[in-house]
């Protein structure tokens, strides 16, 4: 979590260094603060909450050199304190981080025996400690000398007082370098230099960078490496909301495009060989990707007979059967720590490892042998919504190269199904859960996991406790909380479980639940029997899929935008979640 920012050219620092941490404040907004040395000692502004109101005046400080950073609290309550950056006694360092030192605690408690004195709970702030000790005239050989003590994961950025040099290192956390014209940049990763380079490095674990306007070199294991530059021709408009009011919509609006684009992007060709005739899958995502994974488990064992092990990442670690043939691990980010140690564990094992994301040079596409990109563009909103269709998008399309009956048309048609959502009974809908406290949403068959998607989207971004169940397993439990205050939202279209559902939703009816019913236009026995129908025309099981995760995460935007929440950044959320 957290994101971290640095530059060092010939233009004033502070604009850019903000600027850069409201790209990052997805990875977590806790708190933000940046460093800028002068002369002597440092320009330091740090606070807690967001970065969003905060404007560098030219005269606090016109360095042309400084590091910033945005947190999701781990260690330490989110508190000016504990915001970064941190700085060593004399004053003379300053680092930024983001990861874990797991060991901090044992190191801490060596640098306070030996009179260091700590002004934050973090983790963190022994960095600065340490390189105080080890600093003798260069910060590189200072970083060289404390990296070995450090255990967990990290991207660090340093600065010293006086100087216009920026030093980086990263282990287990991305950091990306951008080459500009007697200017360069480091970060979490690229959105903050979007706009000022199309040249990038994306530094291995191990590596340490030493960064100046005008050069920068970098080491492994301490002696001096090159590594490729790849120039990413992306837009700044590819990080605005383009006329939207958040960038959830915005995402929303760009699933259509983003679904085509997926399928596009894999053929026989270029499906990863191990995909091509395993006889079992295990997948591992977590939140959003776990649920992607549920839609490919009953998609391919129905269409291929082949079967589908789903696990959530953070659970992973603990299963003792034995794996299938090929680990898939979603993940739009690729930075996800859970799915990362369960590829990790796959390949320890000796499977093959695909990784399904949305970011190129990610961890996750360090760690596994393959990788199909699902070319979402970049996703800005905490909520998973574009991403969620891209990764659908790819996972249908492996089914589809690996079964005989093939659905090329079907995948063909579901991009213009999905622009076909009627919003005026969705607003109707809205209006009779948004003061509601609790929602269920409930289906059969792969349309479970579509619900269990639509509640994640729905209590992440409004706050209402929603809660998805098999509708099978309502009478097991769940009924004792139905009733007038609890609305459900209910899946029933022609197929194999229009039948059953229709008895669910009159046993519903029977305690006085309000049911909004998501099913086929025309459906009159439906729509006579619950309170807000909302219709989708006709289609194939797979349209379907696609069409029901479109209105749910429009029912979520637009009940949340009701309520006023703050949607691109929901509370106590980061978008990338790179601890356990
Ligand atoms: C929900 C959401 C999260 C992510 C989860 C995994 O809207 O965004 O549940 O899906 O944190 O993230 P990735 O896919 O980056 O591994």
């Amino acid at each position: 979590m957290c994101g971290i920012v640095g530059y060092t050219g010939f233009k004033s620092a502070a604009p850019i260094l903000t600027d850069g941490l409201r790209k990052l404040e997805y990875r977590g907004y806790d708190s933000y603060g940046i460093v800028i040395p002068e002369r002597t000692g440092f320009f330091i502004h740090k606070a807690c909450g967001r970065i969003s109101g905060y404007i560098p005046s030219p005269e606090v400080s016109s360095g042309t050199c400084g590091i910033g950073h945005t947190r999701w609290a781990t260690h330490g309550d989110p508190s000016d304190e504990n915001a970064h950056p941190h700085t060593d006694c004399t004053n003379s360092i300053a680092i930024v981080h983001n990861g874990i030192i797991e060991n901090y605690s044992e190191l801490k408690r060596g640098l306070e025996k030996r009179g260091h004195v700590f002004r934050s709970e973090t983790d963190s702030e022994i960095i600065a400690h340490m390189l105080e000790e080890a600093y003798n005239g260069s910060l590189f050989s200072a970083m060289k000398q404390v990296i070995p003590y450090l255990t967990g994961s990290f991207a660090i950025l340093a600065v010293h007082a006086g100087d216009g040099e920026i030093v980086a290192a990263r282990f287990k956390s991305p950091l990306a370098l951008g080459i500009g014209d007697g200017e360069l940049f480091a970060g979490s990763d690229i959105t903050p230099m979007i706009g000022f380079t199309n040249r990038f490095i994306f530094l291995d674990d191990g590596d340490i960078a030493v960064i100046t306007p005008e050069t920068y070199v970098i080491y492994a294991d301490g002696i001096k490496v090159s590594r490729d530059i790849q120039q990413l021709d992306l837009s700044p408009d590819q990080v605005r909301k383009g006329g939207f009011p958040h960038f959830m919509l915005k995402e929303i609006y760009e699933g259509p495009d983003v679904f085509a684009d997926a399928i596009r992007s894999l053929t026989s060709e270029t499906l990863p060989e191990p995909i091509k005739d395993a006889g079992s899958f295990t997948v591992v995502g977590c939140g959003s990707s776990y649920h992607a994974g549920l839609i490919f488990k009953y998609l391919m064992e129905e269409a291929v007979a082949v079967p589908v092990r789903v696990e959530i990442g953070s659970e992973f670690k603990y299963a003792r059967t034995p794996l299938s043939e090929v680990i898939i691990g979603i993940s739009q980010s690729g930075e996800t720590a859970d799915t990362l140690a369960a590829l990790e564990k796959g390949r320890c094992h000796n499977h093959s490892t695909v990784a399904i994301t949305n970011v190129l040079n990610s961890s996750i596409t360090r760690m596994a042998e393959n990788t199909c990109f699902m070319h979402a563009g970049p996703e800005i909103s905490v909520a998973a919504t574009k991403s969620f269709i891209a990764q659908t998008g790819i996972l249908m399309q492996i089914i589809n190269i690996r079964s005989n009956e093939r659905y090329d048309e079907v995948l063909g048609r579901i991009s213009h199904l999905m622009q076909i959502v009627s919003l005026e009974p969705l607003t109707e809908a809205v209006n009779l859960c948004k003061d509601s406290l609790h929602i269920f949403f409930v289906g059969r068959g792969v349309m479970y996991p579509v619900m269990m998607e639509g509640a994640l989207k729905m209590k992440e971004i409004s706050y209402i406790h929603a809660e998805a169940y098999a509708a099978g397993e309502l009478k097991h439990g769940p009924f004792a909380l139905l009733g007038p205050e609890t609305p459900v939202i209910a899946v029933c279209l022609p197929g194999r479980t229009y039948h059953v559902m229709i008895s669910n939703i009159k046993e519903m009816k029977a305690r006085k639940t309000p049911v909004i019913a998501i099913g086929e236009e025309n459906d009159t026995e439906l729509s006579d029997i619950v309170d807000i129908m909302i219709p989708v025309p006709g289609a194939h099981l797979w349209q379907h899929v696609l069409q029901v995760t479109v209105l749910l995460q429009l029912f979520a935007y637009h009940t949340a935008a009701a309520l006023g929440r703050d949607i691109d950044k929901p509370r106590n959320l980061a978008k990338s979640v790179t601890v356990e």
